[in-house]
């Protein structure tokens, strides 16, 4: 069946065999979106976050039937490498990322905190990043950089 989805702005149509199927493999393997990265599976890890009508959510877990006419926003829909969202940003001027397979979900968490409380305290970002896991352990340096980034589009 086709699908058609609302994808960074842009109307796009995907196949799927299955209603079911999650929203992460429409977006990997038919949109050709990679910033949402496949961790667990299972909604536990955060890897494959994206925004759903502003709210981070786990593509891993989302029935990819039952998110047409929502807003998908994927890490690829918050800047370009020319113009950077302030998080990309500060991600890269802190040096956040080892391996860097958590930090679209660490971005992405963090894009939908900063669109709900512009000026987060230390404690808000850990609180909101609490489910978001991180096997290399650069959490402070990701803390620092979302601070950074709340200055930057302060
Ligand atoms: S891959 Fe979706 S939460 Fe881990
Ligand atoms: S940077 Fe490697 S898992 Fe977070």
């Amino acid at each position: 069946m086709k699908i058609s989805l609302n994808v960074n702005g842009k109307p796009v149509t995907v196949t799927a065999d299955d209603p079911q199927m999650p929203l992460l493999y429409a977006l990997r393997d038919d949109v050709g979106l990679h910033g949402p990265r496949f961790g667990c599976g299972l909604g536990q890890c955060g890897a494959c976050t994206v925004l759903l009508d502003g709210k981070a959510m786990r593509s891993c877990v989302m029935p990819v039937g039952a998110m047409t006419g929502k807003k998908i926003v994927t890490l690829e829909g918050l800047g370009s490498p020319g113009k950077p969202h302030p998080l990309q940003q500060a991600f890269i001027t802190e040096q956040a990322v080892q391996c860097g397979y958590c930090i679209n979900g660490m971005i992405m968490q963090a894009a939908a905190l900063l669109q709900a409380n512009k000026k987060p305290s230390e404690q808000e970002i850990k609180a909101a990043l609490a489910e978001n896991l991180c096997r290399c352990g650069t959490h402070l340096r990701i803390v620092r950089a979302i601070k950074r980034a709340s200055e930057l589009a302060a």
